[in-house]
Formats: structure tokens, C-alpha cells, sequence
């Protein structure tokens, strides 16, 4: 082909002279490099390949980390991972190879995303979030994502709409909330873990976790702060009580003091946010976790106790009375998982009471058929959405839609395997789930989800507006 076949074919002429007009229109101080910008992005944006790695998450356990490739870049994500059932929710793909991280290495989740996955989505506009999305559906077939793995099918959906908001560009929390049809922003009240228990912690306490909200800052970046000081209060007041030892970590970072009971962990929380000065600012929110120690009818509050007494079995009447007790003499606002996850008759019961919001997260599983009967039978008025329990980006705007029509509150919601990836900070601002879950205010992978709500909130400037008061029913 002749040069000027060449520039005929693509219709390079006019399209240098619009770029020189649109540089002097814009009275351009350095009309090179406008022009040259202007060049590139008059080039449409194509996925020229997807390519995944085995990384370790927080917990030091494989996960999927995908770079997807475009013309004009390279966009990294990466699944963050928990006990996933499968009971309702998307399936993760482990090779089981007990030879190879104990069975938990993921190859076979990352050759389908070289492989098959790749090749789907090659020649794809990265800007088409729900037809990339829809691709992996079709590829995958089943309805658990088990076939290329929920590991696999998130990060390269994460992946793609960090390439789509680039295209367009516009920050990653603006391009979520188009492709919801949004155009509302909101900084999310966070919840921080402070005291962390359970399943999670090696100490004696039923509940999984004690977290504080700072609903009555004004900004993120002061609920950071006071969410920050506040912790710092606690270790002190922990290390006085127990001393230092007292002060290990959980996994998602919060103390775990040998205590084991609510009441021993509300106790040092209300002293630490008393030594704050915040007082009233600052609420409390528990992840009971209950499926976890629900034994048939009852509930065993000692059951990580070493000295069980055989006395602390309670039924679910007595739960409720515990919340009441509970909700009137601490500032607790919220509840999660406060029975079992197939105890439906006695959340309802608890939710009709209105002392507090009542979060379904192992009752819900983000699962929308669950929230649907939920919405319906009134059986709680929150969502902990765990994205990997879903497995694409267009899905999990869905489900958010759903609880928020149902006027419902919404957490975004890390998992206890972490990585450095921030996605849910820009999903919950670009959605406006009006609170975010993300562990303690301490630890890389859990601040790399805060930190990025700074960045947010410093580059929307004066149109940055934090949930606050409005944490349960952010529009
Ligand atoms: P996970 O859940 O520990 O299963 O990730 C965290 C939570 O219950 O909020
Ligand atoms: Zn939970």
C-alpha cells in the first residue's frame, strides 16, 4: 500500500486537520501534545488481550490477579476470597491439588482467563461493561460460575471497567455510576473493625466483629481520623486491661483481646471512643456471624471457649432479648447476620422490633433470589454485598438496584482474603451504597480501600458528599 493509500484509507487528513482546529480552538498552550491526545483518543478502545496470574491474598492464599490489555493500556484487578460455600453463591475455581498450597493454588481459574476468556473478549470495547459481562455468562454456562471459576470471571470484569472509565476517560467511581444511570456520588460512612472475633480471631469471643461508624463527621476524611484515633485509644485501653498480648490481630484487623463476651468487647470500645471525645459522633455496628456457632436451635456463645460450662446455650428468644439489652445500652446501630442464615422466622422477628438496621450477609449471600423473598417477607433492611459472591460487575449494579428500590441499606463489602486492589471504594461512591465495610483502619489491603475514599473525596472537591446522617438510605 502507497503512503497515500495509506493516509486515504484512514482518513488521516481530516482527521490531523480536526485535531489542529480543536487545538486552536482550545487555545492550546502545548498544541503538540493536545493534538497528539486528541489523536488518541479518536482511536476507538479495543481488549487486544487478557492475561491472569496466581497471586496470594491477605491471608496468604492464592487468588486470580488479571492485566487486561488494550491499545491504549494495560488495567490490573484482582478477586478477594473467603469460605465460599456455594451454597447461593458464584463458586471459586481451586485446583485442589494438595500437593500445591494445600490444595488452594488457582491455575486452572487463570488459564481460562488466558485461554478461553481471552479469546472471548479480544476485539471487545472495554466501555461495554454488560456485554462483557454477558460474554463470560455464555462462556461459563452454569449458573454458579463454577465452570470457569468466580475467581477467574470478577477480576477480568473489575479489569474491563477500569478500562472502560479510562476510554471514556473519567475516574473509575463516575464510570460505575453511569453504568448504573446514576448521577449521584457519595462517600460512604465507613465501618471499622475494631474488635475482631469469631471465625477470624483466635481469642474466645462468639461474635465476629465490634465496629465503629463516624456518622457525625462531616467528611470522609474525618470519619477516617476519628476512626484512626479511635483504634489508637482502644489499643491502650486493651493494653491496660490485658496488656500487650491483648493486642494481636485478627484477620481483617481488629484486637482480639481474650474476651468472651459482647458485652467485655462493647465495654472497651466505649471507653476508647469516650477517651476520643467524639462520644455521640461515633456509633457501633456487630457482625454477630451467628450461622457460625448456631448448634440446631440454639446459639453457643462459648463455642471457641477452652472451658466450656455448658451454660452460655441460648435459644433464639434469648438472642433477642441480648439485642434489646444490647441496643439500649450502647450506641449500636446496626446488626449483621443476627441468627442463623436459615433462621429467617427470627431475623424478621428482630427486624420488626426497628431497634437497629439488620444486615443479611450469610442470610442474603448477595444472592438476588434470597433478597427478593427477603424484601417480600420483611426479614431484614440491608445488604452486605460481597461482590465475589456474585461475579461481575453489571450483576453486582443489579443487586444494588434491587435492595435500594426496596429502601434498603446497602454495605459494600470487603472479604477477610484481601488484596491491594481498592474496586469497592469507587463501586460504593459510584453507587452510592451509602456504607463500606473494609476491616480496620490499619493494614495494607483494608486501607487500600480507605485511602482511596481520600483520593476520591479530595478530587470531587466541593461536590464530595459524605453519607453521614444519611448512611441507611443514601439515594
Ligand atoms: P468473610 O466475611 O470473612 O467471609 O469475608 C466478612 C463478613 O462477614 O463481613
Ligand atoms: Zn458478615
Amino acid at each position: 500500500m502507497s503512503v497515500q493509500e495509506y493516509l486515504d484509507n484512514h482518513m488521516l487528513s481530516r482527521k490531523i486537520e480536526e485535531a489542529v482546529n480543536a487545538a486552536v480552538r482550545a487555545k492550546s498552550p502545548d498544541p503538540i501534545l493536545f493534538i497528539s491526545n486528541h489523536m488518541r483518543k479518536a482511536v476507538p478502545s479495543v481488549i487486544t488481550k487478557v492475561k491472569a496470574r496466581q497471586i496470594l491474598d491477605s491471608r496468604g492464599i492464592p487468588t486470580v490477579e488479571v492485566d487486561l490489555h488494550t491499545n491504549k493500556g494495560v488495567f490490573r484487578a484482582s478477586t478477594p476470597s473467603s469460605d465460599l460455600t456455594g451454597l447461593y453463591e458464584a463458586v471459586e475455581l481451586r485446583d485442589g491439588d494438595k500437593g500445591s498450597y494445600l490444595g488452594n493454588s488457582v491455575s486452572k481459574a487463570v488459564k481460562n482467563v488466558n485461554e478461553k476468556i481471552s479469546e472471548a473478549l479480544v476485539g471487545m470495547d472495554p466501555t461495554l461493561q454488560s456485554q462483557i459481562d454477558q460474554a463470560m455468562i455464555d462462556l461459563d454456562k452454569t449458573e454458579k460460575k463454577g465452570e470457569l471459576g468466580v475467581n477467574a470471571i470478577l477480576a477480568v470484569s473489575m479489569a474491563a471497567c477500569k478500562a472502560g472509565a479510562a476510554q471514556k476517560e473519567v475516574p473509575l467511581y463516575k464510570h460505575i455510576a453511569d453504568l448504573s444511570g446514576r448521577n449521584t456520588l457519595t462517600l460512604p460512612v465507613p465501618a471499622f473493625t475494631v474488635i475482631s472475633g469469631g471465625k477470624r480471631a483466635g481469642n474466645s469471643l462468639a461474635i465476629q466483629e465490634i465496629m465503629i461508624l463516624p456518622i457525625g463527621a462531616s467528611r470522609f476524611e474525618e470519619a477516617l481520623q476519628m476512626g484512626s484515633e479511635t483504634y489508637h485509644h482502644l489499643k491502650a485501653v486493651i493494653v491496660d486491661k490485658y496488656g500487650a498480648q491483648g493486642c494481636n490481630v485478627g484477620e481483617d484487623g481488629g484486637f482480639a483481646p481474650n474476651i468472651s463476651s459482647f458485652k467485655e468487647g462493647l465495654d472497651l470500645v466505649k471507653e476508647a471512643i469516650s477517651r476520643t471525645g467524639y462520644n455521640e459522633r461515633i456509633k457501633i455496628a456487630i457482625d454477630v456471624a451467628a450461622t457460625d456457632f448456631c448448634m440446631g436451635t440454639k446459639y453457643d456463645l462459648d463455642y471457641k471457649s477452652p472451658n466450656k460450662s455448658g451454660q452460655n446455650f441460648k435459644s433464639a428468644d434469648d438472642m433477642i432479648k441480648l439485642y434489646r439489652e444490647l441496643c439500649a445500652e450502647y450506641p449500636i446501630v446496626s446488626i449483621e447476620d443476627p441468627f442463623d442464615k436459615e433462621d429467617w422466622e427470627h431475623t424478621k422477628r428482630f427486624s420488626s422490633l426497628a431497634i437497629c438496621q439488620v444486615v443479611g450477609d450469610d442470610l442474603l449471600m448477595s444472592n438476588s433470589q434470597r433478597m427478593k423473598k427477603a424484601i417480600e417477607e420483611s426479614t431484614c433492611d440491608a445488604l452486605l454485598l460481597k461482590i465475589n459472591q456474585i461475579g461481575t460487575v453489571t450483576e453486582a449494579i443489579e443487586v444494588v438496584k434491587l435492595a435500594k428500590d426496596a429502601h434498603w441499606g446497602v454495605v459494600a463489602s470487603h472479604r477477610c482474603g484481601e488484596t491491594e486492589d481498592s474496586f469497592i471504594a469507587d463501586f460504593s461512591v459510584g453507587l452510592s451504597t451509602g456504607q463500606i465495610k473494609a476491616g480496620a483502619p490499619c493494614r495494607g489491603e483494608r486501607l487500600a480501600k480507605y485511602n482511596q475514599l481520600l483520593r476520591i473525596e479530595e478530587e470531587l472537591g466541593d461536590d464530595a458528599f459524605y453519607a453521614g446522617e444519611e448512611w441507611r438510605e443514601s439515594s
